[in-house]
Parts: C-alpha cells; sequence; structure tokens
C-alpha cells in the first residue's frame, strides 16, 4: 500500500461523495488534507470528522470559480503544512440542461466550475508545488463521449482532459499530471440519471453494477504516488466498462 505519511493532499470540491473517499484514504494513508469546498460549515464539520485533533485535515471555504479563492487557499495550504504534494481538482456541478434552452448564465456557470475552475487550482497550486508532486483532474466519461442533456458539463471536463495533458507538458520533469474519468459512480450527482436510466445503464456496463466512490479513490491515490512514477498526460477510465460497453 502507497505510504502519504508527511505529504500534503489539496483537495477541490472536498465535501463532495468521491472528494470524501479521495480525502478519506489520503488521509489514513498519512497525507495531511487540505480540503475546500463551496459548502464552508460541511467540508469544515468533515475535516473535524476525518481529524478531530485538527493535526492533519483543515477544512476551507474555496468557491472553485473564483480565482482568489484557488489562490488564498493554497497559500494557506502552504502556511500551515508546507509544499503541496497532491493536487486533485474534484469540484463539479453536473445539471440537466438540453441546448437549446441553455441560458448563457448556464453554459458559463458550467465551465466557471468544471473547467476554470480546474486552471485557478492548478495554476496557483504551481509554486507550492514539491519536486515529485503529481495533479489529479477529475474529469468524466462524458469528457470522453459527450452526454445528452449536459453538453456544458461534457464539454468541460473534455477540456480538462486536454488541459491536462497540456499542463503535464508544462510541468515535466519535476510534477506529473493525469486525469481520471469515472462513469456512473454512486452518489448524489447520478440519481436523476439513475432515475431516468439506470437499469438501461447498469445493463450496459460490462460489470454490472455501479462504481463506489472508493474505486475512484484508489485510482487517484495510484497516481498520486511512486507506483506511477513514469505515469504523466493520462486519463484513466473507471466505469466498470460502461465506455466499451455502451
Ligand atoms: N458521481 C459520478 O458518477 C461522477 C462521474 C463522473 C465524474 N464525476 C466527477 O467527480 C467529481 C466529484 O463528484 P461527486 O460525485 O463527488 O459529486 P458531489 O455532487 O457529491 O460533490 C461535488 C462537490 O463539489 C462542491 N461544489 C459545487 N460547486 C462548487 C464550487 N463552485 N466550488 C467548490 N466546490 C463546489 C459541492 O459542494 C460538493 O461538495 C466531480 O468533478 C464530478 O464531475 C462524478
Amino acid at each position: 500500500m502507497f505510504d502519504f505519511a508527511g505529504s500534503t493532499l489539496f483537495l477541490t470540491g472536498a465535501n463532495g461523495t468521491i472528494s470524501r473517499a479521495i480525502a478519506r484514504l489520503f488521509f489514513d494513508l498519512g497525507a495531511s488534507c487540505v480540503l475546500t469546498d463551496l459548502d464552508e460549515p460541511g467540508v469544515k464539520a468533515f475535516a473535524h470528522e476525518l481529524d478531530p485533533a485538527g493535526e492533519r485535515a483543515i477544512g476551507l471555504r474555496q468557491d472553485a470559480a473564483v480565482s482568489t479563492d484557488a489562490d488564498r487557499c493554497l497559500a494557506a495550504a502552504k502556511e500551515r503544512f508546507g509544499a503541496v504534494d497532491a493536487v486533485v481538482t474534484s469540484a463539479g456541478i453536473y445539471r440537466d440542461q438540453m441546448v437549446h434552452d441553455m441560458t448563457d448564465e448556464q453554459w458559463r456557470q458550467s465551465l466557471d466550475v468544471n473547467l476554470t475552475g480546474v486552471f485557478y487550482t492548478c495554476r496557483a497550486a504551481i509554486p507550492y508545488l514539491s519536486d515529485g508532486a503529481a495533479i489529479v483532474n477529475i474529469a468524466s466519461m462524458a469528457g470522453h463521449k459527450g452526454s445528452y442533456m449536459h453538453s456544458h458539463y461534457a464539454a468541460a471536463k473534455g477540456a480538462v482532459l486536454t488541459f491536462s495533458r497540456s499542463l503535464a507538458l508544462e510541468l515535466a520533469p519535476r510534477v506529473r499530471v493525469n486525469a481520471v474519468s469515472p462513469g456512473l459512480i454512486d452518489g448524489p450527482m447520478v440519481q436523476p440519471l439513475l432515475r431516468a436510466r439506470g437499469p438501461q445503464l447498469i445493463e450496459q456496463t460490462p460489470l454490472k453494477r455501479l462504481g463506489q466512490p472508493e474505486e475512484v479513490a484508489r485510482v487517484v491515490a495510484f497516481l498520486c504516488s511512486d507506483w506511477a512514477s513514469f505515469v504523466t498526460g493520462e486519463s484513466v477510465h473507471i466505469n466498470g466498462g460502461l465506455y466499451i460497453g455502451s
């Protein structure tokens, strides 16, 4: 198993279902965790639940769509724990909307959180990254395939994939940058989709089930670990085969 003792994780959208699993795993593996989310009370309560002593986990408010929030939170991470060894961008919003009546604001909000927010956090992290640090951006299967009623989300996630590869070129050889693309992972984000097409989507999934948040967390931990020391500019699908099955 990987040992993250003495290292620091910076995680956005940290009060989400997948993000909590990532935080728990990194914390259990010894990392200090800077957990940020738009939901400040939620993320602070989660940090406290993870680490009641407050020694290795802190919760901060960060609106992913606001560049100064990224700057402030990364500076706070550096001040509290020193250099940052792993950055995972997990803040995301997934809202149903057909293109024909999507408003400018709906388009902009999705791009601001799902794409521009990744840029803001990565850019703010660069000065504080340790040698050998790793960034993992959470994209989505939608970023590869497109997604009915989620064109804004799919466009943003597709751009996260190409942004991650471009950043991997810029930060090599000092820092590795990868992305992961979850498929259907159990949690509130996919409940509307499951209500509409759950049985059909599970039937199309060769492994015949939803993914669990912990199964995403393990891939993220692998990519941040030395076991992935020669992996950069990659994206890893985590979808039980849904991508090839549908
Ligand atoms: N759940 C899935 O099946 C699935 C599939 C593919 C990709 N993803 C991606 O995985 C990531 C985590 O998803 P999840 O299932 O944990 O989602 P979730 O809805 O459980 O959590 C999302 C978190 O992001 C936070 N957030 C929303 N807007 C924000 C903003 N402006 N700034 C900062 N934080 C904000 C929310 O408060 C929440 O804590 C997202 O990027 C999502 O797009 C999820």
